[in-house]
């Protein structure tokens, strides 16, 4: 099958390491893509990628200023590594020239800019899929299939909580300004996303934030945040669960990370994404469950190629590789799921509609915050309750 013609928009942190994906996915022997250009209307970004891509993958690759330039070179697919607020205007560009697009997360940056998306795909046709690389950690893979196989009984509660991050600027000074989508967004979205992965669909949030630090440092000096930097929510699953949910990037003193999920039988603990730390399984009765008698409990379990190949075996139930080869080698993996859907015709494996969630799920957090009581999910999806995001599409162009 001939290779999907892509192109990298947006040539910077994102964009440089999904090329370390595109590089660990050429040397796995799976490379169903071929990188034909950079595109960045800072051109020295565009060509400073293309340089590194043409050394490690070996072909030409073309740095473009404008998205337009793309059609040209019979680019059939683009990866979009731009910041958040430019997201939605360069996918539906791209669709309505008929490329099918793969969108960084958060997929948009509100509500609005996530249906617009989802109307231009469904009108285009195009393969819609959302770079969310946590979907493909193994760990991740392996919880659900604990939860699927009812090791724990039913599901009650789910703990989502991550604290941390003093009053230090979160790698760019954006990640702290509405305009970007704040902090909660950013980073959580990647929680919501695996929230609604393990457990199933959300049914409403109930949640406080705040803005604790509302300047920030890092060596480069010091900025004003105007987005909330943490949120203390409780959820309800449509299955009957309940979950608590803590991200506070303004935590002092000890860390926390905790992603534990108690059912009528047992526990599982999950470590930090991207870790590759076994997961605690804890049934009643039992104690600590060993790696052989946990395989035993998902016989469905079965990584698919790639990802076996990148991270050691079909059957994993921990991997011990530097954290660079886990990056590169779960953006591999999204990126080869992404061109697989575009040569078959299928849907992606991170469904644009669970990715759209994933954003209505934070937003739900900040609704209910600002409006001071529940929120249902459908309030969110549906636009019914917008006054948090107003702001922020008030300061978008649309
Ligand atoms: N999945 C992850 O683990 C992860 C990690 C970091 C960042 N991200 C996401 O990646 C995205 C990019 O973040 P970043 O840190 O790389 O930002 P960045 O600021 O380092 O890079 C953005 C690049 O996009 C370019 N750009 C801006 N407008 C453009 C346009 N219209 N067309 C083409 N290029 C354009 C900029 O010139 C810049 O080179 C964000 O959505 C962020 O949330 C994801």
């Amino acid at each position: 099958m001939d290779k999907i013609r892509l192109a990298i928009v947006g040539c910077g942190v994102m964009g440089n390491r999904h090329l370390n994906g595109l590089i660990a996915l050429h040397k796995s022997g799976f490379s169903n893509i071929e990188l034909v250009s950079a595109c960045d209307p800072i051109i020295e970004n565009a060509e400073a990628l293309a340089k590194r891509a043409e050394e490690f993958l070996g072909n030409k690759v073309k740095p473009v200023p404008k998205l337009s330039d793309l059609k040209s070179l019979g680019v059939n697919a683009i990866d979009i590594t731009t910041v958040p607020w430019t997201h939605h205007n360069i996918a539906i560009e791209a669709m309505q020239m008929g490329i099918n697009v793969m969108v960084e997360k958060p997929m948009g940056l509100t509500m609005k800019a996530c249906k617009l998306m989802l109307d231009e795909a469904k009108r285009s046709g195009c393969v819609f899929s959302v770079a969310e690389n946590f979907h493909y950690d193994p760990i991740n893979i392996i919880g659900k299939e604990l939860i699927k196989s009812g090791a724990i009984g039913n599901p009650r509660l789910m703990i989502q909580n991550n604290i941390g991050g003093g009053d230090s600027i979160i790698v760019t000074p954006w990640r702290h300004y509405k305009k970007g989508g704040g902090p909660l967004l950013d980073v959580g979205v990647h929680y919501s996303y695996i929230v609604e992965y393990l457990m199933g669909e959300v049914d409403s949030v109930h949640a406080h934030t705040r803005l604790h630090e509302k300047v920030r440092r890092n060596a480069q000096g010091e900025i004003k945040a105007d987005a909330e930097d943490a949120v203390y929510a409780t959820l309800l699953f449509k299955n009957g669960a309940v979950g608590q949910y803590v991200e506070d990037h303004a935590g002092h003193g000890q860390g926390l990370w905790q992603r534990s999920i108690y059912g009528s039988k047992g526990s599982i603990n999950l470590p930090g994404d991207r870790s590759g730390k076994p997961i605690n399984l804890i049934i009643d009765g039992k104690g600590m469950t060993k790696d052989d008698e946990m395989l035993e409990l998902i016989t469905d379990y079965h990584l698919n190629n790639i990802t076996a190949k990148l991270f050691g075996g079909e059957r994993i139930c921990h991997y011990d590789l530097p954290f660079a080869e886990i990056d590169s080698g779960l953006l591999a993996i999204e990126y080869y799921d992404y061109a697989e859907a575009i040569q078959n015709g299928r849907t992606p494996s991170v469904d644009p509609i669970m990715a759209t969630r994933s954003v209505a799920l934070i937003y739900a957090m900040l609704e209910s915050a600002k409006i001071g009581h529940a929120v249902s999910m459908d309030e969110i999806m549906n636009e019914e309750i917008t006054g948090y995001q107003d702001e922020i599409n008030d300061l978008c162009q649309w």
